[in-house]
């Protein structure tokens, strides 16, 4: 795997490499992906075979400028308001497809997931490019999305489809983006990101939250968003979320202490609380963009721990900006959460 910076020379060797039909990590404000040209059903097909991706799992198409939102899709009135409001940045909008886009990226639906990066150096990488790219999450299938730069080189520098990676430090969101559904009877959200739903809401009034936001699907129901069904997220090491006050988590820690090898992923200055046990701080309730940022490199810190057997998360209650971080563990966790109050 060759290893790029985002310098102009690098960038244009990354879009050579793009042209080319190779697949290449890059940098997003929201988390690193794996990307790939999305009119190249070959090069998207790399895409799967690298990341282990079930074919049923459809992925989101990266533009870099307004003109192109409706070669690929049909826009609505309302995905015009929200581009102009929320593009460039973490918000993904599901349409209709036009038939350009080839089947494998869409897993066979009818409509197509776009969205138009921030980050600088995703924007330039698509603009050199001229044609879209399709780039899920570059984590191996079912792991912590990748938000720093050695994320990457742990998964994929032995990776056998990954032709280069693009240095960008780390992404700033460190959620995935936001993804709305246009296509169903009303606005849906089908995945919290940092775009949130009250600030949707002022463009979209009417937007409802699908149930999988919050909830397990029963298994034979049908996920507005296939993505949704797959386990996610999830570290090697059994994941158990916390609400609740420290001290009340720490007591349900203890109790159920059997010896295991136990990490605490708490929130910043409750190392203290916490000092029988590896802690790794993430950030502040206060300010769940902090934790938004860091999630990912906790649980995956967490793992990489020796022995590390047992995870304990403590959990911020799902609003705002919290709720992308709620959604996340839930998943992370297998929707194992414990309000640590109520079970002493
Ligand atoms: O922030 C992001 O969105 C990152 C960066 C790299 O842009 N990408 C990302 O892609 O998170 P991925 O593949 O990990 O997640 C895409 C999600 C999946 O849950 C997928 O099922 C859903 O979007 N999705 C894609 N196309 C869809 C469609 N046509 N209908 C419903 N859901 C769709
Ligand atoms: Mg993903």
């Amino acid at each position: 795997m060759l290893i790029l910076s985002s310098s102009s020379e690098d960038l244009c060797t990354c879009s050579r490499l793009l042209k080319n039909g190779d697949i290449v990590a890059i940098p997003t404000e929201t988390v690193y992906g794996l990307a790939a040209n999305a009119l190249d059903g070959d090069a998207v097909k790399k895409i799967f075979l690298a990341k282990g991706r079930p074919a049923d799992n459809p992925l989101i198409i990266h533009i870099s400028d307004i003109s192109s939102f409706s070669e690929y899709c049909f826009p609505t009135e309302s995905a015009y308001r929200l581009a102009e409001k929320f593009w460039p940045g973490p918000l993904t909008m599901i349409l209709p497809k036009k038939p350009v886009v080839p089947d494998i990226v869409t897993a066979g639906l009818s409509s197509v997931a776009v969205r138009m990066p921030s980050h600088p150096t995703a924007h330039k990488i698509v603009s050199l490019c001229g044609f879209p790219l399709a780039a899920p999450s570059a984590n191996i299938s079912g792991k912590p999305s990748p938000t720093r730069f050695e994320h990457i080189i742990n998964d994929l520098s032995q990776n056998e489809y990954v032709s280069a990676a693009v240095n960008g430090g780390n992404c700033e969101c460190g959620v995935e983006s936001t993804v709305v559904s246009l296509v169903s009877e009303k606005p849906c959200l089908l995945r919290p990101g940092a775009i949130t739903v009250e600030m949707l809401r002022q463009v979209l009034p009417d937007l409802t939250v699908a149930d999988a936001v919050l909830q397990r699907l029963p298994k034979n129901e049908k996920a507005l968003s296939p993505g949704l069904m797959h386990k996610h997220y999830a570290p090697d090491a059994e994941t158990v979320c916390l609400t609740g006050s420290a001290d009340s988590a720490l007591r349900y820690i203890k109790k159920r202490d059997t010896g295991k090898k136990t990490i605490v992923i708490c929130f910043d200055g409750e190392e203290d609380v916490f000092s029988d046990y590896f802690t790794i701080p993430y950030g502040s309730p206060n300010k769940p963009e902090t934790l938004a940022e860091n999630v990912f490199a906790a649980l995956r810190s967490a793992d990489a721990e020796k022995g590390c057997e047992l995870i304990y998360v403590r959990c911020a209650p799902p609003e705002r900006e919290g709720l992308a971080v709620y959604n996340r563990l839930l998943r992370a966790s297998d929707f194992t959460v414990i309000d640590t109050e109520e079970c002493l």
